[in-house]
């Protein structure tokens, strides 16, 4: 058995725990918006299209790649992007476990975020226990540390943080880009843009030195498990012969993203989600401000995220949440250190709007009989 580390993530935890889902579900990543006519429609009009069904072949396949890339210039606005230079991947998770595979030799130094998303950090630290952390506050300060010894990769979510929704200002996000220029691979993991009311721009540019990472399990669906690398030059090789190892993507879905995306069903959907979700947050946020005006809140800025202070057990306030029919996720293990004990993601990927009053007031009731319980 392998002696790489090896664990449950709490998200999971969490989901498996539960014998039903909660009627006001905070707790999720994955957003209940989902375009099942057009995928419906898309699987009708290319299943029979030869190639739709093969192996993919490394890197993707040919229709994956050229949808990944009108998907990069029509939805997030970048300049075109070859085919041959995008590595699609079976989601984000994916592509960062292939990109640390990639770069990342047994007890090499690796920098990622604390807090941050868990699974996104799960890949690397089987890879290495050398890990030092970019340190973030809940109103968004990034301390970016200053590195003695040179880390193999650094692993950001720069824009709609998991889990407080915060954007890296500018300064830091200058000096990941001087990191790149150093010779650090930045990893750039980027899954909420589209859905960001006014999202920063990237910190990769062509030809850097940095991954960037994208998906289309926010904006699309969790489940078509379909997202992409568009590596710096140097990489995308190797990224094609390590993607042989699984041939983990899938050529139908694709197909019918290639598809989707000529037809213009693609934009209009995720312009509706975007609406929705930005919509959902800011309501969220102005609740959550008026129920729980002495709690400290993150500064989110987009995505599904926002994190806030309870003021006492998290966990303990989880299990009599559940009872009332409310769940979210404490973020204590997001931390790999110094974690603020209290705090606690809330999702609005799965609430909707007319339930967000009473998911708050019954947040705030609960945190009002549990205080000073820390
Ligand atoms: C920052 C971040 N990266 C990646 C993912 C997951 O991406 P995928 O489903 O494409 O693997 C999530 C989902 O919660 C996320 O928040």
């Amino acid at each position: 058995m392998t002696q790489h580390k090896l664990y449950l993530s709490p998200i999971e935890a969490l989901t498996n725990q539960l014998e039903k889902q909660p009627k006001f579900n905070g707790a999720a990543g994955g957003p209940d918006i989902i375009p099942t006519e057009l995928l419906l429609k898309a699987y009708k009009e290319t299943h029979f299209k030869p190639g739709c069904h093969d192996y993919p072949g490394a890197g993707g396949s040919l229709e994956a790649r050229q949808a990944i890339s009108e998907y990069t210039m029509k939805i997030l606005g970048f300049p075109k992007t070859s085919p041959d230079k995008i590595i699609v991947t079976a989601g984000a998770q994916h592509a960062i476990k292939l990109l640390s595979q990639l770069l990342l030799d047994k007890d090499e130094k690796a920098v990622v975020e604390n807090p941050g998303f868990i699974e996104g950090r799960m890949p690397i630290e089987y890879q290495t226990s050398r890990i030092e952390t970019i340190d973030i506050s809940l109103k968004g300060e990034v301390e970016i540390p200053g590195l003695a010894e040179k880390p193999k990769l650094a692993y950001t979510v720069p824009t709609a943080h998991n889990p407080l929704g915060i954007d890296y200002p500018e300064s830091a996000r200058y000096k990941l880009r001087k990191l790149a220029g150093e010779g650090i691979i930045v990893l750039e993991d980027d899954p909420y843009r589209a859905l960001h009311s006014n999202p920063p721009d990237p910190i990769w540019t062509p030809g850097s030195n940095i991954a960037y990472i994208g998906s289309l399990s926010k904006t699309v669906a969790p489940g078509v498990r379909i997202g992409f690398i568009i590596p710096p030059e140097g990489l995308v090789e190797p990224l094609k012969l390590l993607s042989q190892h699984d041939f983990a993507t899938n050529t139908p879905i694709g197909c019918m993203m290639q598809y989707l995306l000529d037809t213009g069903d693609l934009q209009g959907h995720i312009a509706l989600k975007r609406t929705i979700y930005v919509e959902r947050l800011d309501y969220m946020k102005r609740k959550l401000e008026e129920e729980m005006p002495d709690h400290e809140m993150s500064l989110a800025k987009g995505g599904f995220f926002v994190t806030i202070r309870l003021g006492c057990d998290s966990f303990k306030l989880l299990l009599k949440a559940l009872d009332l029919g409310i769940s979210f996720v404490p973020i204590r293990d997001f931390y790999l250190h110094d974690p603020v004990v209290d705090a606690i993601r809330i999702s609005i990927a799965k609430l909707r709007i007319h339930y967000i009053d009473e998911y708050v007031k019954t947040l705030a009731k609960i945190v009002g009989e549990c205080r000073g319980t820390l």
